[in-house]
């Protein structure tokens, strides 16, 4: 080597021990809330943490067990009313803008405009990232609700075929309660009722008055006949679960799917990382399916993280740190794949996803040019949380009165939303 090559190595690697040591230095903690505990979930969380500690961050934990994340939304609520905030929690939909409303979060533009958020994300998502017209928030992924997930051995036992629509729900359930399994798989949590009253609703009340029920919190359609008729047809799947279901955590319930002990399940995407953890393949061990009668129909759920005003500043250039992996393609590819959902990015190589994966991007993007593109209400994307908790009520107490009057339940809807508006 000559002398000048020496020289100039010997520059380089004093300016990179200079940089790593730099950067240790700079390296900040984030500390990350979010209630991703089951099997699916945690491989999908590590994914994130995983990433973020190669950058030299560390990454302190701030798991609370819970689906649907009520449990997580309290401890929330605590630490930051108490100051101390963690630097991103999982909030998402209108929380989003509760939290920006209380003053609590911090303006992400200088990371997005360098990552062109605007342009690689679907707008129906960069809405609810915004608040005041800043990012606030970075959307993870695109979950799809309306899905039925089933067994096919056990459809096979029974000698029943995978149900397209509300009628041959009834039918196959029949058949599979016959031959001694658990026709649905349900855990009796109100978010759980909550997500499958609204896939009833979503067939039975079609996407637009879905949006009116549930967005735009319209008194009529509300208490109108289709809604008495959604609560019926949800009063009449109660048949069709065991009697062990209250309390049941959802991931407990898609293990019954798994193992054979109950033909279906009807929840989220969320449901095939419970699937994917336990090695099993879709179309071979599983089937997923549109929930019944909503197959062009896609009613969304993003999770995201939003992001709370630190005074650390190596901790807030951490946080800056989180918010660009999130949406780094590699990251978007993994997690993914593990959690189940579809990558948030218009732009990504679909390569490596399955069929279920390929059909909710496809539905996806098709469902955005009808208006069968609907948010979730029993997650948080259709209204304000105080809505959706006076939904979650009537939904829960109707569902746990087998005798409970229908056309009751819907008055008493719109009464308890109207209440919370
Ligand atoms: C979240 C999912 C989560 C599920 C069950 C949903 O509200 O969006 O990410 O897997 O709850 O915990």
């Amino acid at each position: 080597m000559t002398k000048q090559g020496t020289f100039t190595l010997k520059k380089s690697l004093i300016a990179m021990t200079f940089a790593a040591a730099s950067s240790v230095a700079n390296a900040g903690e984030v500390e990350v809330l979010h209630w991703w505990t089951s099997g699916g979930e945690a491989k999908s969380a590590a994914v994130l943490k995983q990433m973020l500690e190669q950058q030299g961050d560390s990454w302190k934990d701030f798991a609370v067990a819970g689906g649907g994340g009520e449990s997580a939304m309290t401890v929330l609520k605590t630490r930051a009313v108490s100051g101390n905030p963690p630097s991103a929690a999982q909030i998402k939909g209108h929380d989003i803008q509760e939290w920006g409303d209380l003053g609590f979060l911090t303006s992400l533009d200088d990371v997005a405009e360098a990552g062109q958020w605007d342009k690689v994300l679907p707008a129906v998502v960069t809405k609810v990232m915004k608040y005041n017209g800043d990012y606030v928030a970075v959307p993870v992924n695109v979950h799809r609700v309306n899905w039925l997930w089933a067994n096919p051995e056990v459809f096979k036992k029974a000698g029943a075929t995978v149900p397209a629509n509300m009628d041959e729900f009834f039918a196959a359930a029949e058949k599979i309660k016959a031959a001694g399994f658990v026709p649905l798989a349900h855990g009796g949590q109100p978010w759980q009722d909550a997500t499958l009253f609204e896939a009833v609703a979503l067939d039975i009340l079609g996407s637009q008055d879905y949006n009116k029920a549930f967005v735009d919190l319209d008194m009529d359609v509300l208490s109108g006949p289709k809604m008495v008729e959604t609560f019926a047809t949800f009063q009449r799947m109660h048949d069709y679960i065991d009697e062990n279901s209250p309390g049941r955590d959802w991931n407990i319930a898609t293990s019954m799917v798994i193992n054979g002990e109950a033909a279906m399940q009807i929840m989220g995407d969320w449901a095939k990382g419970e699937f994917a953890a336990a090695g099993k393949q879709p179309g071979k061990d599983y089937i997923c399916a549109p929930a019944p009668g909503t197959a062009n129909q896609f009613t969304f759920n993003i999770d995201s993280f939003a992001f709370f005003k630190l005074s650390n500043k190596d901790n807030e250039e951490a946080q800056k740190h989180l918010a660009k992996t999130i949406l780094n393609k590699d990251f978007q590819e993994v997690f993914n794949l593990n959690k189940g959902s579809i990558p948030v990015r218009l732009d990504m190589n679909m390569d490596k996803f399955d069929k279920c994966a390929l059909d909710s991007m496809a539905t996806f993007k098709a469902s955005a040019q009808t208006g069968d593109l609907v948010p979730s209400m029993a997650h948080g994307l259709a209204t304000t949380s105080y809505v959706q908790g006076a939904v979650y009520d009537v939904v829960t107490n109707f569902f746990n009165d087998t005798s409970a009057d229908p056309k009751q339940a819907a008055q008493q809807l719109a009464r308890a939303v109207k209440a919370a508006m």
